[in-house]
This record gives structure tokens, C-alpha cells and sequence, in this order.
């Protein structure tokens, strides 16, 4: 049986992408909400009711397990769709506890979407981990527009960045946290307007540990000569163009190149 990957769009592809990797030999479905996206800026109803959807669609396919790659989504609807449908679901929330475990009591700016950032999930998560002094939230919803359409460094996106980021004062920060599954595919750019003392971090490694554990998967040893096998859909067609899925190559390579930054 197969594990999916779901998210409003090509942001899920970054979780795949390191799925890839240490899961050479699973077989995986990748689900981009295309019809719908973004799910960022939208009224939560709606945002579950797109979920719901999909997950419907998901159970069609047969699948052992659901990775909701996807920050909003899994503010909104994860704790429903636990409820509504039995087998695992990995759900995936802004790696703000990592950022604190990996480089102590500094500050830390996560970047996520309205939703993300307003939802009462984020919220709990600081309050419990008792940092709301040194975190501070930021919404960044037009990255998903640009990522969306393979616009990652022009100076219309780095003139964005440069503005969202220019009331921080990062010497006073150990680390960003990309909590959006969009915002991987924008690392090189926010590089060059951050000092090197500012880390990257994102749920990608953590997702997929909880996948790994409740699944009872260990990582590959070797990634070599492995190419796992992965059905895309856009909602709910059969990615099959060669077009479509050159696209999804641009984005597989850009995240390639985005990997150790
Ligand atoms: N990629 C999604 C996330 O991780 C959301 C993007 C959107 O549709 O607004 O939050």
C-alpha cells in the first residue's frame, strides 16, 4: 500500500522530497490541491470542507497512511479528520520547539500563513513550551503565490522578503522557522537578506519520524540508485502530461538545490 502526501499545492513536494530520500523503497502518492490553493488566506470552513475532500479522494487510492504536508491545513482539519477516518494521519505544525532544542533561548521568527499564525494550534504550542517572550510570528502569504508560479528569486519576491523582514533585528536571532510547506523553495533568496547567525529550520525531519514510527519504517542505509515510485494528482485528476510532470521536476530540482541551506 501507498503513503500520500497531501497539501494545497507544491509545497508538499518538500516533504516528498525528503520522503524520497530515506523512504526509497515505500511507494508514494502525492495529492497537490491545485484547484483550491492557496488554503492560507481562506475562511477555515472552507478550508476543511477542501480537506475532507481530498481525504475522501485519498481513501479511494487505498492508501496505509495520510501525511497532511501542509502547516494550514493541519491547524484547521487534522484533529477532525482523526476523528472522521482511522488510519494514521501525520499532521505537520511549525518546527518551533526544534528551533528552541537546536539553538537555546534566542529569538525565533516563524513564518507560516494568516491561518497558520491566527489558529489557536500555534498559540497552544508556544504557550505550552512557555517562550511567547522570545517568539515572535509572521505571516507571509504571498510566498505561496509565487512559489505556485515557479517565481523564487526575481526582485518582486526579493523585494517582498526584504520588506516583511526589515522590522526584525536578526543579530538577536538564532533561527527562521518555515512553517509552510511553500516556503522551502525560497531558502537561497531569504539568504542572502539574513546574517549567517539566523538558521533555517523546518517539520520536515520531524513529520517524517512520526510517519517512520507509526508506520514501523526505518530510514533507507543507502540512497543510491533507489527512484521510488510516486503517482501525482492535481485535486483529484491523474497528474500524466509530460508537461505537468516536467513541472514537478522544476520543483523536485529546485528543492535539490535547496536542501543544505
Ligand atoms: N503549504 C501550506 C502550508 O504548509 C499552505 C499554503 C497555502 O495554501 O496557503 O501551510
Amino acid at each position: 500500500m501507498k503513503i500520500a502526501f497531501f497539501d494545497s499545492g507544491i509545497g508538499g513536494l518538500s516533504v516528498l522530497h525528503h520522503a524520497m530520500r530515506i523512504l526509497p523503497d515505500e511507494e508514494f502518492i502525492f495529492f497537490a490541491d491545485e484547484d483550491n490553493v492557496p488554503y492560507g488566506t481562506k475562511p477555515r470552513e472552507l478550508v476543511m470542507k477542501y480537506v475532507d475532500d481530498a481525504f475522501k479522494f485519498l481513501l479511494t487510492l487505498n492508501v496505509k497512511a495520510i501525511v497532511v504536508a501542509c502547516n494550514t491545513a493541519t491547524s484547521v482539519a487534522v484533529k477532525e479528520m482523526r476523528r472522521r477516518y482511522e488510519l494514521p494521519i501525520i499532521g505537520m505544525e511549525p518546527a518551533i520547539k526544534r528551533a528552541l532544542d537546536l539553538y537555546g533561548d534566542k529569538r525565533v521568527l516563524v513564518t507560516a500563513t494568516p491561518i497558520t499564525i491566527n489558529g489557536e494550534k500555534i498559540h497552544s504550542l508556544i504557550d505550552r513550551l512557555g517562550k511567547r517572550d522570545i517568539v515572535d510570528l509572521l505571516a507571509l502569504p504571498q510566498l505561496v503565490d509565487f512559489a505556485e508560479r515557479q517565481d523564487f528569486s526575481s526582485k518582486k519576491v526579493a523585494d517582498y522578503l526584504r520588506e516583511q523582514l526589515k522590522p526584525y533585528d536578526f543579530k538577536e536571532y538564532s533561527s527562521l522557522v518555515l512553517g509552510c510547506t511553500h516556503f522551502n523553495y525560497f531558502k537561497d533568496t531569504m539568504r542572502k537578506l539574513l546574517p549567517d547567525n539566523v538558521q533555517f529550520v523546518d517539520g520536515n525531519e520531524g513529520t517524517l519520524k512520526e510517519l517512520m514510527r507509526r508506520l514501523d519504517l526505518s530510514p533507507a542505509n543507502s540512497i543510491e540508485n533507489h527512484k521510488p515510485k510516486v503517482e501525482y494528482y492535481f485535486s483529484g485528476r491523474r497528474v500524466t502530461s509530460a508537461d505537468e510532470l516536467e513541472t514537478i521536476n522544476v520543483y523536485l530540482n529546485r528543492l535539490d538545490d535547496m536542501f543544505l541551506l
